[in-house]
């Protein structure tokens, strides 16, 4: 179990014990931790985009259709991930991943299409 930290805006950082193979998107459930998840979790969206601010050595690597999607939303850089598809590799608690997640009323229920535009705005 890898130790993982939410933190956001609105509420006050929550940590959670994460199996080795859990997803940062089924953390967050487990957690009560609301992230978007416009395509139902399988990759085809950015609303569950997160950033990881610590740990990121401790999640599997981005795959080819993670970084086509997160590039197709405009997010180049190495800490921002899809939370449906970072997948906690760790099973020591002392391996802590810090996600950060952005506040989710702005990206609400967009689709690809009307999220990209809200980027661009
Ligand atoms: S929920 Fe759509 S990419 Fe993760």
């Amino acid at each position: 179990m890898a130790l993982v930290r939410f933190v956001n805006s609105n509420k006050s950082p929550f940590a959670v014990e994460v199996k080795k193979g859990v997803s940062i998107l089924n953390a967050a459930f487990s957690s009560f931790i609301e992230i978007n998840h416009n395509c139902g979790g399988v990759c085809a969206c950015v609303s569950c985009r997160v950033n990881i601010l610590k740990g990121k050595e401790f999640l599997n690597k981005k795959s080819l259709l993670e970084k086509k999607q997160l590039e197709s939303g405009g997010f180049f850089d190495e800490k921002t991930r899809l939370a449906c598809t970072a997948i906690v590799m760790s099973n020591s608690k002392k391996n802590e991943i810090i996600v950060e997640v952005p506040p989710q009323e702005e990206i609400g229920n967009l689709t690809i299409n009307e999220f990209r535009e809200f980027l661009l705005k």
